[in-house]
């Protein structure tokens, strides 16, 4: 049975069908001193898969009571699915004092799954802070699917090379094209600096490619720099659409054509689903 976290209820849905497994009714409440309770009234079967974005501190404390629910209701297995694992990109202490996060919270979700699978984390490492055997499902090659078929003279860029990977696994989904990547120094959680690479941009299409869109800082000072250049049109594309704050304005105003993400995070933006990845991984 597919057990949905509230933040999650688009991809759970589509997995369900996918796997042609039933969907569990979930319920949410709040209480009156502001605690949660999510509960499986329905839950049958054997196998739980709980399907939880962490993208909030109350997704994480959901998605542990949804593990105790079916473990209470009788799951014999829990696999846990972590679409976007919140608190990822915390993965060692930045300063002294500072907790390893990623391991904090991924330690939490071990106690309650036999199984942990997420999609394209930040760094892959993450998964090594689970106990049970943590897997990461790679959907980045979907994210072409809603591109124009017609880009012109395409370049696929990533706004810092740890992201290469991912533009190189665009330009192959869509069929052809370049790949470059800009140098990328952060001087904040919100202002970031983009050295250009000297690839040629002029009048050519160019997708942008990150694993996540937080506040836009990073790509919009990549795109900024291409519209500087004489660049054709400009689509940015990511896995995880976090969007916080005035991230799309941002991107609008520099000039973005159209945004493209995945249902890992459910925005409006969301145009791709990663369910097939999923069930190929489940
Ligand atoms: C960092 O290396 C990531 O790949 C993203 O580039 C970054 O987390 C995006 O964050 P923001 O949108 O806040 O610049």
């Amino acid at each position: 049975m597919i057990v949905s976290g509230s933040a999650s209820q688009s991809l759970a849905a589509a997995l369900a069908r996918e796997l042609e497994e039933p969907l569990a009714a979930v319920e949410y409440d709040r209480f009156p001193d502001g605690e949660l309770l999510a509960a499986v009234p329905d839950f049958e079967g054997d196998r739980a898969v709980v399907v939880a974005s962490t993208v909030s501190s109350d997704a994480h404390v959901e998605l542990l009571q949804l593990q105790d629910a079916v473990r209470e209701a009788g799951a014999e297995e829990v696999v846990t699915v972590l679409p976007y694992m919140g608190y990822a990109r915390q993965d060692e202490a930045f300063e002294s004092g500072h907790p390893v996060s990623a391991r904090a919270t991924a330690r939490a979700t071990s106690t309650g799954t036999d199984r942990v699978l997420t999609v394209n984390p930040h760094e892959e490492a993450v998964c090594e802070f689970f106990e049970p055997t943590a897997t990461a499902v790679d959907a980045a090659g979907r994210l072409a699917e809603p591109l124009p078929g017609d880009l012109a003279e395409p370049v696929f860029l990533s706004p810092d090379a740890g992201a290469i990977d991912l533009a190189e696994t665009v330009r192959d989904a869509y069929g052809g094209g370049d790949t470059d990547y800009f140098e990328k120094t952060r001087h904040s959680g919100t202002e970031v600096e983009i050295t250009p690479s000297d690839v040629a941009v002029g009048d050519r299409d160019v997708v942008v490619v990150d694993d996540i869109i937080a506040t836009g800082s990073t790509m919009s000072q990549a795109v900024g720099v291409l519209e500087d250049r004489g660049v054709g049109r400009v689509f940015v594309t990511c896995v995880h659409p976090l969007l916080a704050r005035n991230a799309a304005t941002k991107l609008s105003r520099a000039g973005v054509e159209s945004i493209y993400g995945t249902d890992t995070i459910e925005r409006q933006v969301s145009s791709v689903s990663v369910a097939p990845a999923i069930a190929d991984a489940l």
